[in-house]
């Protein structure tokens, strides 16, 4: 009888003469030091990690052991090709479980995964995000007013609470039709409260999120809060007869093509929390990190400004214009590779694998940091500045694909990349058509806050000057 093969075996390894290297350990100081280190500057020791031991290194975190990876190749090998061995039952996703619960962000896998995406998916489809471009050139335009009659001239404000507040409109218009009004700046604090509380446990995992110490039991409150605010909104379009053309209606009537059913009240509940937490922060920190870095770049935001007052000739930007705005894309690219929202994110193992002539365990944890992805010297060459020509089509056909993954990649990307990139690109040019950013001396150094999303510390304080 034949002997049972190893998932190795069976995918060519067994003759390979090469054997396999074991993953390099870090040095028994950071591994003692690890949650020390990280709590002080998660980022940095990571970057550290990755500088002294290479592309590939083991880390320790309070006992939690992971494999961080940090190359174009590895980052395809686990979520793209060999994606069905990676899931996501790992220490960062159980401590987002008691906000995700089984939405699809935090969805471990396999077949419930996929029979969500099959049902979501067509509600993120280009042509579906089409109809939203108007929500979010009119809450733009909005906001944009707002200012001609709050600033004066010179005025230097804080604009990521404006932009904001900008996201969460958008977000709540687009899912729900309606305007957030003034629930929406309370929903607003109490996501940057959560944030900080599962942000630091990450950096810091203990003790367990369910004891019931102060921070933790805040988190709940948040939690019965936000719960309370999608329960009225969904039982109230149950009840209904009005018609609605929003992501909400959109997701009532989706149905799974293989089986021909749809999602139950719980499950749509989660999915619209899930969508509310994906879509609202990461868009959020972007365009701030946007503003900041043209603010910085006067020659990039001359460009910008040609192209927008050339493509739109001062007219609302709408969704057929995006091809054309090429250099604003550009800009955005350069921004999320620089400051990427979603900036780190793990897997499992279920079976042994290899990547790059190493071995990866069957059941290890894989920490992928994007952040460091996106810094990594091979790929790009004075990678802390701010240079949106790297994605000109001519660089970019230079990289390997996976150098840049602000959406991650593969079957479990980005479900809402279009609705982003649409709305990024809609802001970006209308600020720009209407105002010239600076940003103040005493303002430019700011620091990122790596929390669930990678956030300026203190917010982005620009000078607003109407064009
Ligand atoms: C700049 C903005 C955004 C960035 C950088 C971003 C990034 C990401 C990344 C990296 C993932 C994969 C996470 C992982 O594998 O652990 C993801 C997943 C997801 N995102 Fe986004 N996102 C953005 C905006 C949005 C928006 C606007 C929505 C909804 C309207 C959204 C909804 C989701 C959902 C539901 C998933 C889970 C998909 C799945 O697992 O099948 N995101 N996002």
């Amino acid at each position: 009888m034949q002997n049972a093969r190893t998932p190795l075996e069976s995918q060519g390894r067994a003759n390979s003469r090469r054997p396999l290297r074991r993953v390099p350990n870090t040095s028994l100081k950071d591994q003692v030091g690890g949650v020390y280190y990280m709590r002080r500057d998660q980022v940095g020791f990571l970057q550290r990690m990755i500088e002294t031991h290479g592309d590939i290194v083991r880390i320790r975190l309070l006992g939690i052991k992971m494999i961080m990876i940090n190359n174009p190749d590895y980052f395809e090998r686990v979520l793209v090709r060999n994606h069905e061995n990676y899931d996501k039952t790992t220490f960062l996703f159980r401590a987002v479980e008691p906000i995700l619960r089984g939405g699809l962000i935090g969805n471990v896998g396999g077949e419930p995964w996929r029979r969500q995406r099959r049902i979501m998916q067509p509600s993120f489809h280009q042509p579906k995000v089409a109809g939203f471009a108007e929500n979010m050139t009119d809450e733009t335009g909005q906001m944009l007013r707002r200012w001609d009659d709050r600033y004066q001239p010179g005025d230097v404000v804080n604009i990521s609470t404006e932009l904001g507040q900008l996201a969460m409109r958008i977000v709540f218009r687009s899912l729900f039709g309606a305007h957030v009004g003034s629930r929406g700046d309370s929903i607003e604090e109490m996501f940057l409260e959560a944030n900080h509380i599962v942000g630091n446990f990450f950096r810091f995992p203990f003790p367990p999120l369910s004891w019931p110490i102060p921070p933790y039991r805040r988190l709940n409150a948040i939690i019965r809060t936000m719960d309370g605010y999608v329960s009225d909104v969904i039982d109230k379009r149950i009840g209904s007869d009005e018609v609605h053309h929003d992501l909400l209606t959109a997701l009532m009537n989706a149905v799974d093509e293989e089986t021909g059913t749809g999602m139950t009240p719980l499950q749509l509940h989660r999915e619209v929390l899930n969508i509310i937490i994906g879509g609202y922060e990461t868009t959020s920190n972007s365009v701030a990190w946007l503003v900041y870095l043209i603010g910085q770049h006067p020659e990039v935001q001359a460009r910008l400004h040609a192209e927008v007052d050339d493509v739109l000739g001062g007219r609302v930007p709408a969704f057929d214009d995006l091809p054309k705005l090429k250099y604003t894309r550009m800009i955005i690219d350069e921004t999320l590779r620089l400051y990427t929202p979603a900036w780190q994110t793990m897997r499992r193992s279920i079976e042994e694998d290899e990547m790059g002539g190493y071995h990866i365990p069957a059941k290890a944890d894989l920490y992928l940091n994007m952040y460091t992805l996106h810094r990594h010297p091979d790929y790009w060459p004075d990678a802390t500045r701010f240079d949106p020509e790297r994605f000109s089509p001519e660089q970019i056909a230079q990289r390997p694909r996976h150098a840049y993954i602000p959406f991650a990649s593969g079957p479990r990307n980005c479900i809402g990349k279009h609705f982003a990139l649409t709305e990024l690109t809609l802001i970006l040019a209308m600020i720009a058509q209407a105002y010239r950013v600076e940003i103040p001396e005493e303002s430019q150094d700011v620091e990122i806050e790596p929390l669930i999303t990678m956030h300026p510390k203190g917010g982005i304080h620009a000078r607003m000057e109407r064009r």
